[in-house]
């Protein structure tokens, strides 16, 4: 009888994509600071990077704090991992800390602009910390770096 280890077909990975407030907003807001990318352009774009990598995305974005929370409790059992831009919540919220702590999904943390080389009280990231990683300064591409570094760190816990 064939082990269960090669009998198992390696599964589309799942991927939660989760944006904080403001970011709807994206293409006129700020463009100096954010680029000129509606939400909607990035995550075209990243579902497409992600169909050619075999993943499956779920795109969340909210300007509410709660909406961010019940969506990372409902990623439990169906993310393999998360990646988010929590915008402003980043520098203050203790619940998205707390919910990405409690859901225990390996979660990549990404910005458009680099956070360190704006006013101070952007320089904490109260997600940073419970995070795999940071990905800081690359604009739109921060997102598609983001998507590459939760696969290859699925990938690498694969094998
Ligand atoms: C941001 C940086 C945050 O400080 C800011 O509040 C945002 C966007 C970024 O992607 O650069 O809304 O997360």
């Amino acid at each position: 009888m064939p082990s269960r280890r090669s009998t198992k077909v390696a599964e589309a990975k799942r991927l939660l994509i989760l944006n904080g407030p403001n970011l709807n907003l994206l293409g006129p807001r700020e463009p100096n600071q954010y680029g000129r990318h509606t939400l909607k352009e990035i995550e075209d774009q990243l579902r497409s990077y992600a169909a050619s990598r075999g993943a499956e995305l779920r795109f969340v974005q909210s300007n509410h704090e709660g909406v961010l929370i019940d969506a990372i409790q409902n990623a439990i059992g169906w993310a393999d991992a998360i990646v988010v831009n929590p915008a402003a919540l980043t520098h203050t919220s203790v619940g998205l800390r707390d919910a990405i702590l409690a859901a225990n999904i390996p979660t990549v943390e990404v910005h458009l602009s680099n956070i360190y080389r704006r006013e101070e009280f952007r320089h904490q990231s109260l997600i940073a910390d419970v995070a795999i990683g940071q990905i800081t300064g690359f604009g739109a591409f921060s997102y598609l770096l983001g998507v590459q570094a939760a696969l290859h760190l699925l990938e690498k816990g694969r094998s």
